[in-house]
């Protein structure tokens, strides 16, 4: 993983103590050196109780931190990889996309997780309820067609032992948004086909040079005080990512930030924020740069580049009648033409001289550098949040919201009681 940072910045001191202490409460920062022989065995209890190799499909049911991680590396592996297995997610109540998820399941073949680390959030349970009585109504068994992925002793997990289910653990100390490399991301993961050793031998390699004070001790200290600092001028990060199969990982980026950096700051009541967006390169130059080059001065950009693509299919060597002046490209691999965009890009942005720009250059897509990348980005979390002074790990803001919406349906039940067995 390279890294570059256009500007020279002094680091806050007593950042990286503060980062140390916070790991006495924080689970996610022990999750790369985790022991996975408790997913092993969930694996052969597994294929003890299902026929393995008949799944086909493997269904999320999750939401926010419970469905983005496990989506994003799964996306951008299947860009390098083809699974035996196909990944779902039910991460909406929109009625169109659940209908045309299942549309797409061979329902008598699928495995559905249900993910949800408080265990009561009402669109995951919603549509378990859909899925369950669907089974139902086809006569499809229930038995070990699930498995649940909670906090230990949550309601989820009593109603998980009322039938045969399998039942995982996100540890209680590992907040939603920071939990992909535990059960709630692995272990879907691990079914599906995905090498989910490797992505912690990525992480824990990320975490020692950090820790142990390698290069990438460093890179974050400087780029989480970039960050902080310029939180209050450039309030907007877009992540420019030059590869179609990281648009989930961009997803995940944008809740990772949201919902840890945007709030109150401790002992105050002034309220600050970092707001992500997640763009796309090619496309997204051919439309949300202008606003970037030209548009307000409130935006960094963070340039995430892959060095080696797998595909090394090139433009032929043709002449087009009438287009003869763009034979320049002929015979360049689409996998050097991309990534000579994205440094386009990053020089027509240094142009400017007053747009901040950071670059994060992958050496290439698989298990250990997806690894690599996600607790990177946790990691500089982690520090903003620090500078910032949030508490990163707490989402008041999304709370109230589910608060709401539960008075809602209170108030819905005691106008329109529900019919006997409906
Ligand atoms: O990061 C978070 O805490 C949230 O985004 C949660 O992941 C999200 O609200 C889903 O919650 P739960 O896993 O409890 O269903």
């Amino acid at each position: 993983m390279k890294n570059s940072l256009y500007f020279n910045i002094k680091v806050e001191e007593g950042i990286f103590d503060k980062i140390v202490a916070e790991q006495k409460s924080i689970g996610y920062y022990t999750l790369p050196e985790q022991d996975i022989s408790y997913l092993l065995n969930y694996l052969e209890e597994f294929k003890s109780k299902n026929d393995y190799d008949a799944i086909k499909d493997i269904a999320i049911i999750g939401i926010g931190g419970s469905s983005l991680g496990p989506k994003a590396i799964f996306r951008a592996l299947q860009g390098i990889r083809d699974f035996d297995k196909r990944l779902h997610l039910f991460e909406s109540t929109d009625p169109a996309s659940i209908r045309s998820t299942l549309n797409k399941l061979d329902i008598k073949n699928t495995h559905f997780f249900v993910i949800s680390k408080s265990g009561t959030t009402i669109e995951t349970i919603s549509v378990y309820k859909y899925v369950i009585s669907l089974l139902k109504t086809k006569d499809i068994p229930l038995d070990y067609r699930f498995t649940f992925v909670t906090d230990d002793g949550s309601k989820l997990e009593a109603h998980a032992k009322t039938f045969n289910s399998f039942v995982l653990h996100i540890p209680v100390n590992v907040g939603g948004r920071f939990s992909v490399l535990s059960a709630a991301g692995l272990a879907p993961l691990f079914l599906a086909g995905v090498d989910i050793q490797r992505l912690l031998d990525g992480a824990l390699a990320i975490k020692q040079s950090f820790f142990e004070d390698g290069y990438i001790k460093e890179t974050l200290l400087k780029k989480a005080t970039y960050y902080a600092k310029n939180s209050m001028n450039y309030n907007i990060n877009t992540l420019f990512a030059y590869s179609e199969s990281l648009d989930s990982f961009t997803d995940w980026y944008v809740q990772l930030w949201g919902e840890s950096l945007g709030k109150k700051q401790r002992h105050s009541s002034f309220n600050v924020g970092l707001t992500p967006v997640g763009l796309i390169g090619p496309k997204d130059q051919h439309s949300f740069l202008q606003l970037i080059v030209e548009g307000l001065r409130d935006k960094s950009v963070t340039v995430l580049k892959i060095e080696n693509f797998d595909d090394k299919i090139k433009i032929p060597a043709i002449t087009l009648k009438e287009l003869e002046g763009l034979d320049l490209m002929n015979g360049i691999a689409f996998c050097d033409l991309i990534n000579m965009q994205a440094d386009s890009t990053i020089e027509a942005l240094l142009d400017k001289k007053d747009i901040p720009i950071d670059t994060i250059t992958l050496q290439h897509i698989d298990e250990e550098n997806i690894g690599k990348l996600i607790y990177y980005y946790e990691l500089l979390t982690s520090l903003v949040g620090q500078m910032m002074n949030v508490n990163t790990y707490d989402q008041p803001g999304v709370e109230s919201g589910k608060k709401i919406l539960e008075g809602k349906l209170l108030e819905e039940r005691k106008n329109f009681p529900p019919k006997k067995g409906k």
